[in-house]
């Protein structure tokens, strides 16, 4: 069912008229809104700092993704740069996130070793952390070397992995030596059968499984990205026998309410946010995610 929801919804949003629809009407801007900072640099410091304020963290995400062209990845880059000199300016408790095919990944792995490289030592000279998000699966080989490579050279990376993936345990198996932080989140894509579990509950399990493995590494900051409050009570669970820290992620404009009882029980919690004016994708996979986000949208269209 999740399976085919993904699909559908991936299908629909890749319609022209519903792309319209999204970005240029008022409506659609406004659905975006609810999960991303803004299109400026401004708008996401100035959100970012009523984060900081209400004590929650945050990971800024320019948005942008699958760039093809050096220069858009070059581009890129240089807003990513801005944006790592801003949070220092502004003493924002905030690291970044990246897409490395934002960099150039899917053009020359080169060339997004060079970008990425180039943000890890801005970030280490500040003393900020980046994390690399993971994305569709025929990337996520090169997205694992590139972590490793460039995080023993400034060790300062992080890096996403996703529960659906069968190949995340062999990952993490890897990964957890490398002692950077990991995020483990459910995973966003629409991944076949062969590459990923398909249903909620399987997903679910194997989340629990890699959570439970995270949680006993003292090599590792553990992530916990996700909104399901039966694997957070897990990872409360697991938290008293954790020796070293971790932290609770959740997406900007998901789970509101949850994000601030677990900073006012004392949790760390660091917010995803993204900004930027390519937000289309990104909103299609919060839609993909969950059916009423589909009817949020279509109660906005007929002003309900
Ligand atoms: P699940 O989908 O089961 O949702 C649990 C509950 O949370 C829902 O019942 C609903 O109440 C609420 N909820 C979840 N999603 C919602 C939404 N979009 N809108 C409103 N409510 C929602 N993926 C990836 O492939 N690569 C990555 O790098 C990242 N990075 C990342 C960072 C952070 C901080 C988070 C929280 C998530 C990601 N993801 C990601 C996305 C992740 O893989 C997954 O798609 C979403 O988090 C949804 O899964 P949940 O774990 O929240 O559970």
């Amino acid at each position: 069912m999740r399976a085919l929801f993904v699909r559908v919804v991936v299908a629909v949003t890749s319609w022209r008229a519903v792309r319209w629809l999204f970005t240029r009407t008022r409506i659609g801007r406004r659905v975006a809104l609810r999960f991303v900072a803004g299109e400026a640099l401004d708008d996401a410091v100035r959100v970012a700092r009523g984060l900081n304020d209400a004590g929650m963290s945050v990971s800024l995400d320019h948005l942008g993704e699958h760039v093809t062209d050096a220069a858009s990845a070059t581009a890129a880059r240089d807003a990513y740069l801005a944006c790592l000199d801003r949070i220092a300016a502004d003493g924002l408790d905030a690291n970044i996130s990246v897409k490395l095919t934002q960099l150039g990944l899917g053009l020359d792995e080169g060339l997004c070793a060079d970008n990425l490289q180039a943000l890890a030592r801005r970030a280490a000279d500040l003393g900020l952390t980046v994390t690399i998000d993971m994305e569709e699966s025929n990337h996520t080989g090169a997205t694992l070397r590139l972590y490793e490579t460039v995080g023993r050279v400034h060790g300062n990376l992080g890096v996403a992995i996703q529960a659906y993936l069968h190949r995340t345990p062999a990952d993490l198996d890897h990964i957890i030596p490398l002692g950077g932080h990991i995020r483990l989140c459910k995973g966003a894509y629409d991944e076949g059968v062969a590459v990923a579990l398909q249903s909620r509950v399987d997903i679910d399990s194997a989340y629990d499984r890699l959570l439970g493995r995270l949680m006993e590494a003292s090599e590792t900051m553990p992530a916990v990205a996700t909104h399901d409050g039966a694997r957070i009570a897990r990872a409360l669970d697991l938290a008293v026998m954790r020796a070293g820290p971790f932290e609770f992620q959740m997406l900007f404009g998901v789970r509101t309410r949850l994000q601030q009882e677990l900073v006012e029980a004392g949790h760390p919690m660091r917010v995803y946010l993204p900004y930027g004016d390519s937000w289309y994708p990104y909103l299609t996979r919060r839609l993909a995610e969950r059916p009423a986000n589909v009817w949020f949208f279509v109660r906005a269209l007929f002003g309900r």
